[in-house]
């Protein structure tokens, strides 16, 4: 039986058993995909003994993402580009490392508003490691011609900016966040604004154009007030729940030989527990 899990430090909250186990069941696959909690002192151990606790892989998460990736035998370049890995797996007896959540982004984007307009500007707010791995990812990709970074704390969206080799990103004061719009084909939130118990995003979407997309990395609530505002000037949306689903795909077909899909019977299941 193939073995994979989730590990974090805490644990209790991931979505992902669900949406593994939802495709080993609808593939009738044999195998598990289990949550475990991993504190930090104890991840170096943790991933030398994959093997002899029966996983092929695992996927990592928050506090992990950094510390991970330094352990890893063979790294991949979008786990090289954000210097965090989120998916391992072993090969040839050596953990590999990669990172999905680009890619998890990406699939998203395009799945949700398959023709929004590449080639243009995009402002990224935020500037923690979603942020560099959705910015990395529109500026990498050619999917955005200029990534405007917007951060509460300047510094930060500088040190976001000098860690790319990419030279199309830019940093925009916060308080300059709202005219950062103006000619923009994609905004995407990735602070914490918006979310459940937090104060929502204070961002005025008078200078977007009405053709571009809002996307939300946040997915409690699905909707984001951010979201609302966008979906009521008439500009598409994009949720935080998609990347969530599309970044565990990768993951699946290392450890178990499929490539699964996003399903709506998916969604809906996750949406579902989200809502207990
Ligand atoms: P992650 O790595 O998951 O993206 P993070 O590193 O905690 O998370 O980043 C959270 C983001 O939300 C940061 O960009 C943070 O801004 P700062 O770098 O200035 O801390 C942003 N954020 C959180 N609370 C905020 C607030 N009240 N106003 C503006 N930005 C906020």
């Amino acid at each position: 039986m193939t073995n994979a899990c989730v590990i974090g430090w805490p644990i209790k909250h991931s979505r992902s058993p669900m949406i593994h186990n939802y495709w080993l069941a609808q593939h009738g696959i044999e195998g598990r995909y289990e949550k475990v909690a991993v504190e930090p002192a104890d991840l170096s151990d943790f991933l030398k003994n994959l093997a002899q606790n029966g996983y092929r892989g695992c996927n990592v998460t928050v506090p992990h993402k950094e510390a991970a990736f330094a352990l890893a035998d063979v790294v991949h370049d979008e786990a090289i580009a954000v210097q965090a890995a989120n998916t391992f797996w072993l090969e040839g007896g050596q953990l590999h490392a990669d990172n999905t959540d680009i890619y998890g982004f990406l699939a998203h984007l395009e799945q949700s508003a398959p023709n929004w307009h590449k080639g243009q500007s995009v402002t990224v707010l935020g500037a923690g490691g979603a942020a560099r791995a959705i910015a990395y990812g529109l500026s990498h990709s050619g999917a955005a011609s200029e990534v405007r970074l917007c951060n509460r704390t300047l510094a930060r969206a500088q040190a976001l900016q000098a860690s790319f080799k990419e030279h199309n990103v830019s940093v925009v004061d916060w308080q300059q966040r709202h005219e950062a719009l103006a000619g923009c084909a994609l905004v995407v939130n990735t602070t914490s604004l918006g979310m459940e118990g937090s104060p929502s995003l204070d961002l005025s979407l008078a200078a977007l154009p009405a053709s571009a997309v809002v996307a939300d990395i946040v997915y409690v609530p699905l909707e984001t007030p951010l979201l609302a505002q966008a979906r009521q000037k008439g500009c598409r949306t994009v949720d935080g729940l998609g990347m969530l689903l599309h970044q565990a795909v990768p993951g699946f077909e290392r450890w178990f030989g499929v490539r699964p899909q996003v399903t709506k019977e998916l969604r809906d299941l996750v949406v579902a527990d989200l809502g207990e």
